[in-house]
């Protein structure tokens, strides 16, 4: 062959590799369709992203849809899980599964509107279409349920039920349990005639605001508590119970007291409110600033912290990636002031 035809294949060969390489590289990116340009930043290895199609769209509640992901052999999960979806506009949102965890051709989620949200579930409400494909990361599971205790009880408020839901499924026959499930109107809480079918011994049903002290006084020994709520569920069961399950959502335990936040490289000192975030702060500034799932899961707001001491509320990060960094969406300083490399 001649030489200069042998530096041609060579050179389309070299740039065949080069292209390949990248491709993968950009479709491990946590924000496909954007392009991931550093490694992974939690050092964790990247679960790959599943395309699925949305086979069926359905009201299940006042302000709440039922999506039905359909695929080919997913990922086994159990009770408890939740799934990363990943929204046309790359926002990443965790939605609790739902459905028959024996199902391997499709998953099921349910999302409640919140209308004054960060734009996450407007946009399934709004875009997220029957025969439409999405992305879906996981499932992963930080709400599983125990097996063998002697009792159980779950809390679960409106949307709150999803993770819940299969759990009751789960549950061994005999299993000695009780469930409060409460919502701001019967209209407005998912899957309630599935769940009152338990019967009244076992569920208990509550518009409006729980009593929780009736449920919650006097638990056996090695009673198994779960909750699934908002923040103000959540912190109600936990005074009661100090060690009970929670599964959170919405931006989770961001608030706490105010403190200033030093942006070295910009020349910036900003003031993160009693109520706000170090991102709400700093995207004040500079809008740019990159972040996804605003709840810690992520990773994609993570800063370098050059000073102080970091309030860490994530659950992303290792011992040792704290060390000198945090995840500006969730975390705080713990008291004083923080200095950050941006
Ligand atoms: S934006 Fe996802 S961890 Fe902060």
């Amino acid at each position: 062959m001649a030489p200069r035809v042998r530096t041609v294949l060579a050179v389309a060969g070299a740039a065949l590799l080069v292209k390949r390489a990248l491709r993968r590289r950009i479709q491990a990116s946590p924000l496909w369709p954007m392009p991931a340009l550093e490694e992974p930043i939690s050092g964790r290895p990247r679960t790959r992203g599943l395309r699925l199609t949305v086979a069926a769209r359905e009201t299940v509640a006042d302000g709440v849809v039922q999506l039905r992901l359909e695929g080919r052999e997913l990922p086994r999960w159990e009770a408890g899980a939740h799934l990363d979806l990943v929204l046309p506009s790359g926002l990443v949102r965790q939605y609790s599964l739902c459905g028959d965890p024996g199902d391997a051709s499709s998953y099921t989620v349910a999302v409640r509107l919140v209308e004054d949200g960060r734009g996450g579930s407007r946009e399934v409400h709004e875009e997220l279409r029957e025969g439409m494909e999405v992305e879906v990361r996981g499932p992963r599971n930080r709400f599983p349920l125990v097996s063998g205790a002697p009792a159980y009880v779950f809390v679960a408020g409106g949307i709150g039920i999803t993770p819940i839901l299969p759990m009751l499924r789960a549950l061994p026959e005999g299993a000695a349990w009780r469930l409060l499930y409460c919502g701001r109107s019967r209209a407005s809480m998912p899957f309630l005639e599935e769940v009152e079918k338990f019967g009244p011994d076992r569920v208990s049903v509550v518009e409006g605001r729980a009593e929780l002290g009736g449920l919650l006084g006097e638990l056996a020994e090695g009673t198994a508590v779960y909750c699934c709520g908002p923040e103000g569920l959540a912190r109600a069961v936990e005074e009661l119970v100090p060690g009970v399950r929670l599964e959170r959502f919405g931006a989770v335990g961001s608030a706490g007291s105010a403190f200033e936040v030093e942006l070295r490289r910009s020349g910036r000192v900003l003031t993160v409110g009693a109520d706000s975030s170090v991102l709400a702060a700093v995207r004040a500034e500079l809008p740019d600033t990159l972040y996804s799932c605003e709840q810690g899961f992520c990773g994609t707001c993570r800063q370098r912290v050059l000073e102080g001491e970091v309030d860490h509320r994530d659950e992303l990060l290792t011992d040792q990636e704290r060390g000198d960094s945090m995840l500006i969406c969730v975390s705080r300083a713990r008291g004083g002031r923080l200095v950050l490399d941006m």
